[in-house]
């Protein structure tokens, strides 16, 4: 089974892609051929700044590899390494109707956050459908919020294989639905567009700072809450162990539930979760040579299962002649 996903280098990544997309994808590399990817052309509809994309890839790369994924058993790579994915997406953007992306969420919120509404933000989904297409992938796990770039990319490859005689694998999308969606400091969508994530990798004082921002009601501590109900608790019950949350919720229902308190408590959980992994980073972050080695050797690897497919659609359209 080939299950992919990718994820973009725009800023920190945080605990909601982490347990949205990257835990998922860190497991599956026991389920099947895994295809794990940074996606920095996609990162170029918002970030302008050249320091901040090539940090951010390599950065977005160690996090990756320190939480986990290992790319000796598994294909890792960066999306803009394989230049076939880019003439997929003209192809494909040829006859994905105006109306399929007009309908996408993702475009029309990235744009009321302030985002500057380019064409490359709006065909984001083309190339996200190609990213998946290109390599036949059969599952994509992903959180909450990308499921319908995942409907657009299944609807692209039907109408391809429609028009032009099976050719795409049409994918289906895995989402979690514990973790589906991480809500963020203001308990929205916990998104590095929206400025109110707590990144992995903070530690100390940045640490306890983004924690003690979460937002929560006035309700007095004596008073019983709806534990389901409060951001701190649906951050909480994400690393705390199951006996500590028991009790936490019973504090919830019956009354006792001190935020504040609980608000120490889960930065020392973060804290203790991520720290073997941020060792790792860093160690891998002194060493870039030896990273872009590893992504070097990930993009040949994508390259190579990319080709038979897009020489076989180039045929399919006609642009073999
Ligand atoms: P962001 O919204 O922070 O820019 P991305 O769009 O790069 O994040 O998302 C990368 C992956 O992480 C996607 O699979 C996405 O669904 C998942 N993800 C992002 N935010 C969350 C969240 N708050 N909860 C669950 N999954 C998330
Ligand atoms: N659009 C995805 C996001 O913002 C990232 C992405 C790009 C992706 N290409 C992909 C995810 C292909 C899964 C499969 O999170």
């Amino acid at each position: 089974m080939k299950i992919l996903s990718g994820i973009q280098p725009s800023g920190q990544l945080h605990i909601g892609n982490y347990f949205g997309m990257m835990l998922p994808m860190i497991r599956n590399m026991e389920k099947g051929e895994l295809y794990a990817f940074i996606v920095n052309l996609h990162a170029l509809t918002s970030v302008h700044d050249k320091e901040k994309l090539s940090a951010g890839t390599l950065e977005a790369a160690a996090d990756f590899i320190a939480l986990g994924l290992d790319p000796d058993r598994c294909i890792f790579w960066v999306q803009g390494d394989v230049p076939e994915v880019t003439e997929l997406t003209w192809i494909l953007s040829t006859l994905t109707s105006m109306g399929l992306l007009e309908r996408c969420h993702s475009y029309k919120d990235k744009v009321a956050k302030g985002i500057a509404p380019s064409h490359g933000l709006f065909s984001y989904p083309v190339l996200m459908a190609a990213d998946i297409l290109l390599y036949q992938a059969e599952i994509v796990p992903v959180g909450k919020d990308q499921k319908q770039h995942l409907e657009v990319a299944r609807d692209i490859g039907m109408r391809f294989n429609h028009i032009f005689g099976e050719t795409f694998v049409i994918p289906e999308p895995a989402i979690e639905e514990s973790v589906a969606t991480v809500p963020g400091l203001d308990g929205q969508k916990m998104s590095k567009s929206y400025d109110n994530t707590i990144p992995i990798f903070l530690e100390g004082k940045k640490l306890k700072k983004k924690v003690m921002a979460i937002q929560t009601d006035s309700t007095p501590v004596e008073e019983p809450k709806d534990p389901d109900a409060c951001n701190l608790y649906n951050m909480f019950k994400l690393f705390a162990p199951a006996e500590r949350l028991t009790e936490v919720r019973k504090l919830y229902v019956e009354g006792g539930a001190a935020y504040g308190y609980i608000k120490q408590e889960l930065v020392k959980l973060i804290d203790e979760y991520f720290k073997e992994a941020r060792a790792k980073r860093a160690e891998l972050l002194q060493d870039k040579e030896s990273l872009k080695k590893i992504l070097a050797n990930g993009a040949l690897k994508a390259r190579e299962k990319a080709a038979p497919t897009l020489d076989l659609v180039r045929q399919r359209v006609g642009l073999k002649y």
